[in-house]
């Protein structure tokens, strides 16, 4: 491959070679042709007495090389070079900074000896790509730092910073500055003292807690239930205690191959390439400038107003927090600092760095007092002319250059941005709840946003720590339209005959972690109900008829926070099936004349399911957004789309158009068609027998 070589250099008798395949250092075909040179070259040059291999640019090495993932591997494989590397007679180093991750730290664990700048975070993360180590890394990290640590990196794919792992002794030198020196150093004293050569897998692995894979995979079954790596990886561990290294090694290559074969793999790594696809973006140059955003505002101090307040404080922007009255946005900033609190006494932050954060909040009363922000975010309450008048005081106050953002979830942005009187400086910035916890956001562009005002927003979104996926302004944009088409059919489910439990179990048994209704009781019910009636004039006959919501508001089951919504909820907040809910919703069939029928599960999921998926072919069809990539990175960071599925675009290509095309169709019959009329796209597509990711 081109680019991807390793440079070979001496300095006194000390090999280096240098690992030169940016941006990143994977292990592509080229560099481990490399490694296997400069390793043969070691071995047979007498004037060389050791090897140091580092990673130029800004890391070691990310590991294998995904882009070769799913075809024969080219030789020398990774297995080859990292025997090679273990095997030689003469010491061989690791100079590790920035990331050692996946095969690169495979290769270190198998050279002799490890230093790292401080800092180097060091990892197996190939439980997130579906698969477990092949290079040896489950049976050499126990081997060199005991069971529970090496479980914590494998199983759970937590990454460990240099010092830690200096502690736990995976590395043997941590040092401050100057890698390259201090690891020739390093060098240079294991050949004077003629040290012996430590080979990870001499070491004869003592297993002090049986009980850990049990622990372990109880946690995992708990923590990330559906997915097949972390036991794979898990059984893999223990295998180093049960078998010789040689057939450790053996069998973790044979498992590892297998999963990388399997369905779950493959939608998992769509999921990686997906996440970083959607940040190059068709017609866009992303390399415009950004503006530089050194202090912003957020205007309504609510619960989204306050997350997104913390989400900049968090990364260090000053941030002016606006209410009705100075006095509110103070009070708003003391429910910030319960948050920030809540996060010191779990022990995520510490005391100064909460301090620091609540420092850089400061309230306002008055958009006068905004002139100075360089971005502006309105956050009040979902009514159109209410945010028209604020955009025209803003933008009254607000100096020019300065980007002004709503982060209504289905108001009509276009009338936002003419309200604003600077459409090219206006744009839709849509967090979900809770803002400063979770990963994605939508940046929504109108027709006249400009260029340079969304890069700016998408810069500033990474600067956030978000996940930035750019979309259109039609109404509900990607993630609350495809929602809506799920809600409304669990909504018509309980109509005809299911109840919300069974809803709910049929979709976290599809790898949800939360079905609907759990979701609706832990956000409020009032809540839910607010979006319904500002939304209820769009609404058909049958969707208004399906009034539910209505009728536990009006019991006042207003979900977790009030005891009791669709479910009822006992002292540790475990939600309890509720006759309750079952007799009215027995009721409300009754009066709407609908005889209750048997639902199966099957159905559940295909109706939720393939109405999201035909509402994404629609987006898709309307260029809302320019690839199923942006819905399926929506749907997987925004409402936990299960990653071993893909997302619901690459899952209904594995399921083959055809067959939700045939679906739709009986929907179509059985529930309605405005409810179930195939997008044209999905028509097109499945007649044409392609996926949306069929080119
Ligand atoms: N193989 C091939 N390409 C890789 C790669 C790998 N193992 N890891 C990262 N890349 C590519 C990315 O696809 C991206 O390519 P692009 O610029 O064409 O989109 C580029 O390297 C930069 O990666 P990105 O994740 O955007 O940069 P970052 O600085 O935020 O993070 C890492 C760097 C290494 C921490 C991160 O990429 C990572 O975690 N990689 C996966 C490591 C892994 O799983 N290794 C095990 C493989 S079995």
């Amino acid at each position: 491959m081109s680019g991807a070589t390793v440079s070979f250099t001496t300095q006194g008798g000390i090999a280096l070679a240098t690992i030169e395949h940016p941006p990143v250092n994977a292990l592509s075909h080229g560099v481990r042709a490399g490694l296997k040179a400069a390793l043969e070259r070691t071995a047979s040059d007498p004037a060389i007495a050791a090897l140091v291999i580092l990673g130029a640019g800004r890391n070691f090495s990310a590991g294998a090389d995904v882009r070769e993932f799913g075809r024969p591997f080219e030789a020398p494989e990774l297995g080859e070079v990292i025997e090679l590397t273990e095997s030689l007679g003469k010491p061989v180093i690791a100079a590790l900074h920035g990331s050692a991750l996946g095969g690169g730290l495979e290769l270190a664990l198998a050279c002799h000896f490890r230093v790292a700048l401080a800092g180097t975070r060091l990892g197996l993360p190939e439980v997130k790509l579906g698969i477990i180590p092949g290079g040896g890394g489950t049976q050499r990290l126990p081997r060199l730092i005991g069971a529970r640590a090496a479980l914590t990196v494998i199983a759970d794919g937590r990454d460990l910073e240099a010092s830690e792992a200096q502690r736990l002794g995976l590395v043997d030198l941590c040092v401050a500055s100057d890698l390259p020196a201090a690891a020739v150093a390093f060098a240079q004293q294991v050949v004077q003292k003629g040290a012996p050569l430590r080979r990870t897998s001499d070491i004869v692995p003592v297993l002090d807690e049986p009980e850990v894979f049990e622990e372990f995979t109880r946690s995992a079954g708990r923590r990330q239930r559906g997915f097949l790596a972390p036991l794979e990886a898990i059984k893999a561990v223990r295998l180093a205690y049960e078998l010789p290294f040689a057939q450790g090694l053996k069998r973790e290559l044979e498992m590892c191959m297998a999963l990388m074969a399997g369905e779950q793999s493959r939608a998992q790594r769509h999921a990686f390439a997906a996440e970083r696809e959607i940040a190059r973006i068709p017609g866009l140059d992303t390399r415009l400038p950004a503006r530089e955003i050194q202090t912003a505002a957020v205007v309504g101090a609510g619960v989204m107003g306050r997350g997104i307040a913390l989400c900049f404080a968090t990364a260090g922007i000053a941030v002016q927090l606006m209410a009705r009255t100075a006095a509110s946005a103070e009070k708003a900033r003391g429910e910030i600092a319960k948050v920030t609190a809540a996060q010191v006494a779990r022990g995520t932050l510490s005391a100064a760095q909460a301090e620091q954060r609540l420092g850089l909040i400061t309230a306002a009363g008055a958009a006068s007092e905004l002139r100075r922000a360089d971005l502006v975010i309105e956050a009040i309450s979902e009514d159109l002319p209410a945010k028209e008048a604020l955009f025209a005081e803003l933008a009254l106050h607000c100096r020019a250059g300065a980007i002004l953002a709503s982060n209504t979830s289905f108001l009509d942005l276009n009338a936002l941005a003419r309200a604003s009187g600077r459409a090219a400086d206006f744009a839709g910035l849509h967090f979900f709840n809770p803002a400063h916890a979770m990963r994605l956001l939508e940046v929504v562009r109108t027709p006249a946003t400009s260029a340079e005002a969304t890069v700016t927003l998408l810069t500033l979104a990474r600067r956030l720590g978000k996940i930035p996926v750019l979309v259109g302004a039609a109404e509900g944009f990607v993630a609350n339209r495809m929602l809506a088409r799920r809600s409304r059919e669990a909504l018509f489910m309980l109509e005809e005959g299911a109840l919300p439990e069974q809803v709910d179990a049929a979709l976290t048994k599809f790898g949800f972690p939360l079905g609907p209704f759990a979701v609706a009781d832990l956000g409020g019910l009032d809540v839910v109900l607010a979006t319904r009636r500002a939304r209820f004039a769009g609404l058909t006959p049958r969707e208004r008829a399906a009034d539910l919501l209505e009728q536990l508001n009006a019991l006042g089951r207003l979900g977790q926070k009030s005891g009791a919504g669709w479910y009822r909820y006992d002292a540790e907040r475990r939600a309890l099936p509720d006759p309750t809910v079952h007799q009215l919703i027995a009721r409300h069939s009754a009066a709407r004349g609908i005889r209750r029928r048997a639902i199966s599960d099957e159905e559940i999921v295909e109706r939720c399911l393939y109405a999201m998926i035909n509402e994404g072919a629609r987006l898709l069809g309307e260029g809302v957004v320019p690839r199923p990539q942006e819905i399926d990175v929506i749907w997987l960071h925004g409402f936990g789309f299960p990653a071993y599925r893909g997302g619901p675009m690459f899952h209904a290509d594995q399921l083959g158009l055809p067959r939700v095309l045939a679906a739709l169709e009986r929907y179509c019959d059985t529930v309605g068609p405005e409810y179930f009329t195939p997008a044209p796209l999905l028509r097109k597509l499945a007649g044409e027998a392609r996926g949306f990711y069929d080119p």
